[in-house]
């Protein structure tokens, strides 16, 4: 993505390693602070993930790659640094795949940098495609509607969710993406509507409440992200994926999700079985620092939810958009 940064527009990663170094955008600042941080350990890494100043389940999982090569840089004890990554956000696949794919490649005696920078190039490469199989299913002058952040800044580079929209507006069809706000930690108002202003893509923020409201009033298809995506194609996805799947279903709107190999989990049946983080209740209560609910009200904050297949008219991935049912060719190409 090109991002301006210091007066500067620059072609950048949502991370990358230099120098030694990770470099990340802090996700945490935007979209009024573009702010690259130089993390040094691996155990800064986890901290980062664990914060969110790096979010998204393809973009955790490039971090969690960098980390395991600055362990073994650092001759850290590898399966201990694998844990520690591991405890940091319980709900995206990709996190656990990039941790084990590090610690076959390190066993294997592959360069560490290498490993990892090729890891993240592959992610990159594999959302570039998710654009180029998902771009059919927006009409010129669609009207699409998202939810959470699944960009660039989520995935490295391209996006997931987003990926389609980019390749068609570079296409030059029209579009007007209706963003929704995702509350409680704002990824769509803060980093996704940034994303559109960056690329000049036709948007509005609206409130979470206002999704069905829209959708009433007219949406050709709405594509959203997953954090982790069971056999038979139920997926985690950010909190309010859900209602907006069940209303796409009853209002007859093709409903899409978009994730690489990565966020696939074989090892579960069904959604059921997908662990869903639980987040502080200071997400909930405050804003931006601030109090706003009244002191000593409890509050819950899930910060996944699960949506049946059953509501998913596709799943866009690297070698095509699959029917839930298709999945397993997920698998066969992930171990081709
Ligand atoms: O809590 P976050 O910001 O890490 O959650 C992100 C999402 O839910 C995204 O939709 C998902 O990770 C897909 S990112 C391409």
């Amino acid at each position: 993505m090109k991002l301006e940064i210091d007066g500067e527009r620059r072609e950048v990663r949502a991370l990358w390693y230099e120098g030694g170094k990770v470099m990340m955008i802090d996700q945490r600042c935007l979209p009024h602070d573009v702010r690259i941080l130089e993390l040094r350990s691996c155990g800064q890494v986890a901290d980062a993930i664990r914060d969110m100043t790096v979010r998204g389940a393809p973009a955790i999982g490039a971090a969690a790659a960098y980390g395991m090569l600055l362990a073994k840089r650092d001759g850290e004890d590898l399966q201990a640094a694998a844990r520690t990554l591991r405890s940091t956000r319980p709900t995206a696949h990709d996190l656990f795949f990039a941790v084990d794919h590090m610690l076959r490649k390190l066993a294997e005696g592959d360069d560490p940098v290498e490993a990892a920078e090729a890891y993240c190039d592959s992610i990159v490469e594999k959302c570039r495609m998710i654009g180029v199989h998902g771009e059919p299913l927006i009409k010129d002058g669609a009207k699409i509607m998202t939810h959470c952040n699944a960009g660039a800044l989520a995935t490295v580079d391209h996006g997931t969710a987003l990926a389609p929209m980019r390749e068609a507006w570079r296409k030059g069809k029209q579009m007007f993406v209706y963003v929704s706000e995702t509350r409680p930690r704002l990824q769509g108002m803060k980093l996704t509507a940034f994303e559109m202003l960056n690329e000049g893509i036709p948007h509005a923020i609206i409130p979470d409440g206002a999704s069905g409201h829209f959708m009433r009033k007219g949406v050709d298809v709405i594509i959203v992200g997953a954090d982790r995506i069971a056999a038979n194609g139920d997926f985690a996805n950010k909190i309010g994926t859900y209602e907006k799947a069940v209303l796409a279903h009853e209002l007859g709107i093709p409903f899409y999700t978009a994730a690489p190999i990565s966020t696939f989990d074989f090892s579960i049946k069904s959604g059921e079985e997908i662990p869903i983080e639980d987040r502080s209740e200071d997400e909930v209560t405050m804003i931006d620092g601030m109090r706003v609910a009244p002191k000593g009200c409890p509050a819950l904050n899930p910060s996944f939810d699960m949506t049946p297949h059953r509501y998913l008219s596709g799943i866009i991935t690297e070698i095509g958009v699959l029917k839930p049912e298709d999945v397993v060719k997920v698998r066969e190409a992930r171990l081709s």
